[in-house]
């Protein structure tokens, strides 16, 4: 599809070899704004296998071979009727993560775009996985990290060949270092941006294939930065506008209760940075860069924020364990934890998302 950059704030509107994340006016995030009128999908689209490629008519990439490691393709598992539940098995990609989606476009469009080298802030699975990407493509990562950073993850990034920056503080104050490194230094900022935010609406666009384009009633969503939720609904957006379904699922943000920004912005109306304190360190983010649009993926689809404490989402790794087979990291079973202490009706649909399984 064709696409300029728009910023979320401002709406002013930039070209689309435009490198920089962030609006030089007001400093508002930008994101890929299509000409829908340009989709194009094959005829026998619903009939092909979901993998994340089968998602480039959604996709802002025209570069005939992306980036790749076989991401996609992940398991929608049931695990039980009445109410119908399935879990989306994201620890299926190649580096344990839903990120993979995110990084197979956002590599490949620094490459689009002329760079050797990106630089990413991150928890951890983000930068493991732009880590991978990056070896693949031949090109240079730095991910800068907060002090609080699960050292597991350090090291699985230091094995992919990426170069790690600790920075004196949280996840936060790690992206304000790696977006000052990026403008001085030139490299391509990476992380949670526009163009990992497409990517990762291949999550929505499987779950709702492989529901043979049956929409669920909830979908339970992880939220850290924002970026999962928001592309979400961009997902179901866009799916709603090409015909392929008729209506929205229930988008259920979930939140550990030690990193609750946006449970405190939905209920208060007032967005405040929280001192984070969670095991479940994926999701461990006090200042979201997708707040706002966290919100509007709640609010348009009529769906809920909830929170989640330490004992639930452990519990949920069991769960989870026990039905599918799979050990996912605690930020990655935090939404199956919401969903398990949901009220839901006996006869709704409802899917969690597993994101992740990096421990
Ligand atoms: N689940 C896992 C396993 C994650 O790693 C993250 C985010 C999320 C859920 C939440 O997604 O940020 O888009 O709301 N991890 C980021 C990182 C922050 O750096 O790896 P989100």
């Amino acid at each position: 599809m064709k696409f300029v950059l728009k910023c979320t704030k401002c709406g002013k509107e930039y070209p689309p070899d435009f490198t920089w994340p962030r609006c030089t006016s007001c400093g508002g995030i930008l994101e890929v704004s299509y000409d829908y009128n340009t989709l194009d999908l094959p005829s026998d689209y619903r009939m092909q296998f979901v993998k994340q490629w089968k998602y480039r008519p959604f996709m802002p990439i025209t570069r005939k071979r992306p980036v790749t490691a076989g991401e996609g393709g992940t398991r929608l598992k049931k695990v039980s009727s009445s109410p119908d539940i399935y879990l989306k098995i994201e620890l299926d990609n190649p580096t344990k993560s839903f990120k993979d989606r995110g990084s197979t476009v956002e590599i490949t469009r620094a490459l689009e775009l002329g760079f050797s080298r990106v630089v990413v802030a991150s928890t951890g699975n983000m930068a493991l996985s732009v880590s991978a990407y990056s070896e693949i493509a031949g090109i240079e990562a730095i991910t800068f990290v907060g002090s609080g950073a699960n050292r597991n993850k350090i090291d699985m990034i230091k094995n992919k060949g990426g170069k790690i920056v600790e920075v004196e503080g949280d996840f936060n104050d790690a992206l304000v270092e790696a977006e000052k490194f990026a403008k001085k230094s030139g490299a391509f900022l990476v992380g949670d941006y526009l163009y990992r935010k497409e990517g990762q609406k291949g999550v929505i666009f499987e779950v709702i294939d492989q529901l043979s384009y049956n929409v669920p009633d909830y979908i339970f969503v992880p939220v850290g930065n924002g970026t999962l939720i928001s592309a979400t609904f961009k997902g179901v957006y866009e799916y709603k506008l090409a015909g392929l379904i008729d209506r929205y699922p229930k988008i259920i943000a979930v939140q550990a209760r030690g990193a609750d920004p946006i449970y405190r912005y939905f209920r208060t109306g007032v967005l405040r940075k929280v001192s984070v304190k969670t095991k479940a360190d994926a999701i461990a983010v006090g200042l979201p860069t997708y707040a706002d649009q966290a919100i509007e993926a709640v609010k348009g689809t009529g769906g809920d924020v909830i929170t989640v404490g330490e004992k639930e989402i452990f519990s949920a790794v069991k769960r989870i364990y026990k039905d599918a087979q799979v050990c996912a990291e605690l930020g990655g079973a935090a939404a199956y934890a919401g969903l398990l202490t949901y009220d839901l009706p006996r006869d709704a649909t409802a899917v969690a998302l597993v994101t992740g399984g990096n421990i």
